[in-house]
């Protein structure tokens, strides 16, 4: 494994990281969740990515559990707020009540005193920016929060949340959560630039499309078994990227990884780790053999003649609008 910092911060992570959206407390049973987080650990991942939402709050529950026992300092445990955590009109965004309960109840779900890395799941605008970032700058304080990063806000949010954080002497945000893969590059045009100058990372989501980049999905046919694309809580995730010409082009980069001795799975992740601005690409897993293939992608080098014959075969499917990243303009 290899690490780099997180923004301009001096805590390292591991480049490939482990996420538990869909997967633990929904998709998989418990057993396989917990293989799934040895396999990370025995392959020297140390950091882990989830959020109070995911699979209702079980999931970080679920988190709490694969993990008890490991020396909690050789970890790096990240989650996040935003999403509704309950049916009250407070259970959800980004207000002070609602940031203050839903880091408690992480916590306590994920046994442990603190958390390395709080994010904001997304940008709330119901609340003013100044409460939350106080907020968090508070969690700071009380060292419940070791560092605060936000998720898919756009450059001018992340701007503005650092203008106020250096106007007010608050904690500054050091890092993004965006998706980002050869097929999602919507960061590259004004969030990366931004990024870089402000000393910000980004830690990216869905390196791997979902799965979909593993080339598993073939045009014109039923997705594979045991698939995301055939799990209750993962389908109507995954269908934005089942197209017959997606799934089509994505078979014709078999190619290219097996040119340099990859599997599409680490393609897809050496590829978003070549953005120097990304210190992590946070991989998702059902099985721990998936793990053990997707690590393998630390600290390869993937040349401009690779990239440019990836952008090729893509051609047109590549989004890259930065106007794809968006927050709700009402809570959910
Ligand atoms: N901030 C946000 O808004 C946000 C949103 C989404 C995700 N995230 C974070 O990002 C993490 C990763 O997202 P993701 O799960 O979509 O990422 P991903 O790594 O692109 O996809 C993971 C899924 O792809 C399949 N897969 C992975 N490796 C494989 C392999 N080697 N061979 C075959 N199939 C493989 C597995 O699904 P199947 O086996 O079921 O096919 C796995 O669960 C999440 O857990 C979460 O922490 C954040």
């Amino acid at each position: 494994m290899e690490f780099r910092h997180l923004g301009r911060s001096g805590l390292l992570v591991s480049e490939i990281s482990y996420g538990n959206w869909i997967t633990h407390g929904s998709q998989v049973e418990e057993d396989a969740a917990k293989q799934c987080v040895q396999a990370a650990l025995d392959e020297g991942i140390t950091t882990f990515d989830t959020a109070d939402v995911y699979a209702g709050t079980k999931a970080e529950e679920v988190l709490g559990r694969a993990l008890k026992g490991v020396r909690r300092e050789s970890l790096e445990i990240f989650t996040k707020v935003y999403w509704p955590t309950g049916p009250g009109r407070n259970d959800r965004g980004l207000s002070r009540k609602h940031v203050t309960e839903s880091i408690h109840g992480s916590l306590r779900r994920l046994q442990t005193d603190y958390v390395d890395l709080y994010q904001a799941h997304r940008f709330d605008y119901e609340t003013p920016l100044e409460e939350t970032l106080k907020t968090f700058d508070d969690l700071v304080r009380q060292g419940k929060v070791l560092y605060v990063g936000v998720s898919e806000w756009t450059a001018g949010q992340i701007a503005q949340a650092l203008k106020i954080a250096d106007e007010m002497g608050f904690d500054r945000i050091v890092s993004n959560q965006p998706q980002y893969s050869m097929l999602w590059r919507v960061i590259e045009g004004e969030v990366v630039p931004l990024s870089e100058k402000e000393g910000i990372s980004q830690i990216v989501w869905s390196p791997i499309a979902q799965g979909v980049l593993t080339g598993k999905y073939q045009p014109g046919q039923p997705p594979p078994a045991g698939s995301r694309a055939t799990s209750e809580a993962g389908a109507g995730f995954v269908s934005r990227f089942l197209e017959d010409e997606v799934l089509t082009r994505v078979q014709d980069l078999k190619p290219i990884a097996a040119d340099h001795g990859l599997t599409m799975a680490q393609l897809a992740v050496a590829w978003v780790l070549q953005n120097p601005n990304v210190a992590s690409a946070i991989v998702g897993a059902t099985r721990p053999e998936q793990v053990r293939d997707n690590v393998k992608a630390a600290g390869v080098k993937l040349d401009a003649d690779v990239l440019s014959r990836i952008d090729d075969v893509l051609g047109p499917i590549v989004e890259r609008d930065p106007a794809k990243t968006v927050s709700p303009e009402k809570r959910p």
